[in-house]
């Protein structure tokens, strides 16, 4: 594992004419949304834990929990659907909004891909996001494919009806284990990965696929690769670079550092 000084790291993100970016639960931790796994800023009591510590994936997060039990595995994603929306973006996000407005000002080319489902990097400002893994802000017909943004309360009846077909539920747009990622969201992350000059992974733990492997493809491709975590992961001695600590203060500091203290206002 390289260790290098966050101004080195700055010199080659200022020099990048297309800089790609891959986030994970870590850069919302603090925005006081759980991780699945990994290392957490502080010492949290259990119902703070990371999600797959106190629940199992298996009942929860597949295509046959849902046929199982609809209503719990709808519930509990709308649980952590009401933690996004009272959530708030914090500084590691408005930070990658704001290189992605440095980049794309002086002609470059900026693709944020993430593996988060809560809408925060949008929220923050930032543009054209991949949602790898969905969102859990929009809920789908399981018969029509037909999608809508829930009102911003619970649902009342759990599973939730659908209102497009007679008989049909809803269920979240996001991606459960065994299910195929969203094939546009595919493409635009293997071409973003295979024509950067700079990736960054930022707060993933780095360990489900096919996520974790666009930074072996930028890496394959010669892009500067950069890790922001708390903690080492599988990518840790791959990756050119690594910025351990907080993305949220990691960050700033980061696009400070490239692009000026002007960049972050
Ligand atoms: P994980 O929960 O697996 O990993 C979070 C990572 O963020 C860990 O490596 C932590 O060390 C790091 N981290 C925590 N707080 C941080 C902070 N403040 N600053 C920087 N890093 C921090 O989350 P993901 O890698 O996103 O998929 O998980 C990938 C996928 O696994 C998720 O999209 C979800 C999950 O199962 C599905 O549900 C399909």
């Amino acid at each position: 594992m390289t260790v290098r000084p966050i101004e080195l790291v700055a010199r080659r993100l200022a020099a990048a004419k297309r800089v790609a970016v891959i986030t994970g639960a870590g850069i919302s931790a603090e925005s006081g949304l759980r991780t699945f796994r990994g290392a957490t800023t502080a010492d949290l009591p259990p119902d703070m834990q990371s999600l797959w510590k106190e629940f199992d994936p298996a009942t929860l997060a597949t295509p046959e929990a849902f046929a199982r039990d609809p209503a719990m595995v709808s519930k509990w994603y709308d649980w952590r659907r009401m933690g996004c929306l009272a959530a708030e973006p914090n500084p590691g996000h408005r930070a990658l909004a704001a290189l992605q407005r440095a980049v794309e000002a002086k002609g470059g080319e900026f693709v944020l891909l993430t593996q988060n489902v809560d809408r925060l990097h949008q929220r923050a400002g930032s543009i054209g996001v991949v949602e790898l893994h969905g969102t859990i802000m929009e809920w789908r017909c399981t018969t029509s494919g037909e999608r809508m943004t829930p009102p911003e309360s619970a649902f009342r009846t759990y599973p939730p009806t659908s209102p497009f077909t007679p008989g049909a539920l809803l269920r979240p747009d996001v991606v459960w284990f065994g299910e195929m990622l969203p094939p546009a969201a595919l493409a635009a992350a293997a071409s973003a990965a295979g024509s950067c000059d700079v990736f960054m992974s930022i707060g993933t733990s780095a360990v489900v696929y096919p996520a974790a492997g666009f930074l072996f493809d930028a890496k394959r491709n010669e892009a500067f690769t950069i890790e922001v975590n708390l903690e080492a992961t599988p990518a840790s001695e791959f990756v050119d670079a690594t910025l351990g600590g907080s993305s949220s203060a990691v960050l700033p500091a980061l696009v400070r550092a490239a692009f000026g203290p002007g960049a972050m206002a």
